[in-house]
């Protein structure tokens, strides 16, 4: 791994085991992407990208006139903005005299080992400098007094390059930042298919694959959250692109707010990819000698088709995006009391569900929401984080208390970004939550969001917060946040920041977290908002963990978790087994249906157990003590799909340990049909040359993975399932 700058060639070539990354600066000090693809040993060229007069409606930089040069074609690293490239670019910014052009130019670089912390904001991380080199490369734009900071780090054990940009301004006036982006991409040609999430409520992040056409695609939030309509990914395969086979150059951004992911296919069939922080309700203004930070992008190349894309992105989120003592640990079998109670519940109604929690093996309990103030609907409470003595005599701590006694740990529903105008914090701050003075506020569920931008805010929350948590020995949280951002004016700020609000409150409530999670190492965070709604790597890097979906639904949840699963490892995405018919789409299945779907993930149970039958509770028993027994396998193993629930009638994943000497493979079957054709199931990951044992018979991993098992026969009735467990025998000679 390394970064090389040839000063003959005015080259950067960054490379690794996996890819390379060329960039040149040309005579005129302009900055052009070469390349981006499998490694290259070295690459010879210069000044690569010819030179062809576009005719005179492709313009020439002053200096360059009939040269054939145009940033209108060119590959760039930073487009500018208004100075000849009509591509969309990375920035647009009013200076003080009310125009917008800007241009960048190469001035310096800086090489270093290991990777800075961004400041104030999530992103992935090195815990030695061996493990990665970083690049700054300084352009400006004198005219603009605008310095551009490019900061990339390539790191030595993953497909992964970072990119990230700092925005100076050195003038002598501030600057209105309207928009300024996290990562350009610019490419030759434009022969791909793109890749995206997008997605609503209980159905977060459904896969799509198209063709790539000419013009821009772009896949947004502008919900103040990453939200459940797009996952800020985005990966252009080759149309030959399988799950383990061809081309993957995928996108993602680390960021938990209104984001902008954009792919324009140009007039040349050339494609630019680019990322950052979406433009709307963004105005950001950087004073003079101030800098702007943004977040990062995490790309990720493979050759290994999709598959190699999440063996890399797994790895990366699970080792250094994700932090703390949980990390590496085994993540506890819990049960939430929200599907079997909803508001209405008593201390006396929880402890039954912990003692029969308790009896088939579950580890944690989760008080889900309605625990505190006068909480018995969505439409109060939410800001007055004090317990409600008449559900709960003894509070917190004696409940707690009681849920020890059971041997089980205490974990505890939030949603304190949020506020209802039914509770004592409104009354005593009408103020508080973000709006526009004046003007009509718009509800979700009845709430209003707190102004988490606001440092006063934040404080209060956070007092709140700690008086819970150092007094009740709580060892795992759910962070909720079931709303989106509406009329987003902050009480106070001047009318020019105004427009700073929305990142503000991002950053903001990274702040809280940063804060809460190193005060409070113990506790297990789970991310939530409304389900995945804003299951993104900002989060992940404060949560290991997140709920996937409020869709609970066996059938639903394999499209869910198959497409979660191509950047996200199955520790970091929860599923809990619930009840039958689903209360999200009243689908009836079978138990061991949804529990097979359930422990692919971070197993829990989100279920009533007071109704289950004997012959039940003991499948359900031995399903827990299942997932304890091969937890290892499931939360650390390497994932792979097999089947896709998208485009088949079934859906198939396995799991390998790291010696590949144990797997497990699930197969899903949606619908039953007469005459079915047969399907044979080719596994992968396994040792070629390793012996296995497999329901009763020795095959070798070569033959598992290139004949494969016919196991659709096997699956009789509608969304049905079956595990298989696959352990080594021998070596082969
Ligand atoms: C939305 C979450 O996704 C649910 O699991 C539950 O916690 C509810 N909020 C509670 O209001």
């Amino acid at each position: 791994m390394g970064i090389e700058f040839s000063e003959s060639k005015k080259q950067f070539h960054l490379k690794n085991d996996y890819f390379s990354y060329i960039m040149e600066i040309t005579e005129e000090n302009h900055l052009l992407q070469v390349y981006y693809g499998k490694r290259l040993e070295t690459f010879q060229q210069r000044l690569v990208y010819p030179r062809v007069d576009r005719s005179s409606f492709s313009p020439n930089p002053y200096e360059l006139s009939n040269s054939g040069f145009s940033l209108d074609t060119v590959l760039q690293e930073f487009p500018g903005y208004d100075t000849g490239d009509y591509r969309e670019g990375m920035v647009d910014i009013t200076y003080p005299d009310g125009t917008k052009a800007t241009s960048l130019s190469y001035k310096e670089h800086r090489i270093s080992s290991g990777k800075k912390k961004l400041k104030g904001l999530p992103a992935t991380y090195v815990e030695a400098n061996e493990e990665a080199d970083s690049l700054e490369i300084i352009l400006t734009d004198e005219n603009r007094k605008l310095e551009i900071v490019l900061t990339y780090t390539i790191f030595k054990n993953y497909s992964v390059l970072t990119k990230s940009v700092q925005y100076r301004n050195y003038g002598e006036q501030a600057i209105s930042l309207n928009k300024a982006l996290s990562m350009c991409l610019d490419m030759p040609d434009s022969d791909y298919d793109l890749i995206q999430m997008p997605g609503a409520w209980a159905k977060e992040k459904q896969l799509r694959r198209n063709r790539l056409i000419q013009g821009q695609h772009v896949l947004n939030s502008k919900r103040g959250a990453s939200g459940v309509t797009q996952q800020p990914f985005l990966a252009l395969v080759s149309p030959e692109t399988t799950e383990h086979s061809g081309e993957v150059r995928a996108f993602h951004f680390v960021y938990s707010g209104n984001f902008t992911m954009k792919v324009e296919v140009d007039t040349y069939e050339q494609t630019r990819v680019l990322a950052g922080i979406n433009e709307f309700n963004f105005c950001w203004q950087l004073e003079p000698q101030e800098t702007f930070q943004t977040p990062e992008v995490v790309m990720v190349y493979s050759d290994q088709g999709i598959n190699g894309m999440s063996q890399h992105f797994h790895h990366l989120y699970r080792e250094r995006l994700a932090r703390g003592g949980h990390r590496d640990k085994e993540r506890p079998v819990l049960i939430n009391n929200w599907e079997s109670t909803y508001f209405d519940f008593n201390e006396e109604k929880l402890m039954k569900l912990v003692i029969d929690a308790r009896a088939i093996g579950v580890e944690l309990f989760v008080l889900d929401d309605g625990w505190f103030g006068q909480r018995n609907s969505d439409t109060t409470s939410l800001g007055d984080w004090i317990e409600n003595r008449e559900k709960l005599p003894d509070g917190l701590l004696g409940l707690n208390k009681k849920v020890e006694e059971q041997q089980l740990t205490f974990g505890l529903w939030l949603e304190p970004e949020m506020i209802s105008e039914q509770s004592d914090l409104f009354r005593a701050h009408p103020d508080w939550h973000l709006h526009v003075e004046n003007y009509p506020t718009s509800l979700g569920r009845n709430q209003l969001i707190l102004d988490f931008s606001r440092k006063e805010v934040r404080e209060a929350i956070m007092a709140q917060l700690t008086t819970i948590l150092d007094q009740v020995p709580i060892r795992y949280i759910k962070w909720d946040m079931n709303r989106n951002m509406t009329e987003v004016g902050s009480h106070g700020r001047s009318s020019k920041q105004q427009q700073e609000t929305a990142h503000r409150y991002i950053l903001g409530l990274y702040e809280v977290l940063e804060e809460l999670t190193v005060r409070y190492p113990e506790i297990l965070f789970e991310n939530c908002s409304g389900g995945g709604g804003r299951f993104d790597p900002g989060m992940c890097y404060y949560m290991p963990q997140s709920w996937a979906s409020d869709n609970t639904d066996a059938i639903e949840r394999l499209k869910i978790q198959y497409s979660t699963s191509m950047i996200f490892p199955p520790i970091m995405t929860c599923a809990q087994l619930s009840d039958s018919p689903n209360h999200q789409i009243g689908r009836i299945t079978e138990l061991e249906t949804r529990a097979l779907v359930a422990l692919s993930a971070n197993f829990g149970l989100m279920m009533n157990l007071e109704e289950k039958s004997a012959e039940d509770l003991k499948a359900i028993k031995a399903y827990i003590q299942w997932y304890q027994d091969n937890r290892q396998l499931i939360q650390f193993g390497s994932f792979y799909r097999l089947e896709n629930p998208y485009s088949g009638n079934y859906g198939s994943w396995m799991f390998v340990d790291k010696d590949r000497s144990h797997a497990v493979v699930m197969v899903f079957q949606i619908l039953s049909q007469a005459s079915k054709p047969l399907k044979k199931i080719r596994l992968t990951g396994l040792n070629p040359t390793m012996l296995y044992k497999v329901e009763g018979q020795q095959l070798s991993g070569e033959e598992l993975m290139n004949f494969g098992l016919y196991l659709g026969h096997r699956l009789s009735g509608d969304f049905t399932a079956l595990k298989l467990e696959i352990k080594a025998i021998k070596e082969e000679q």
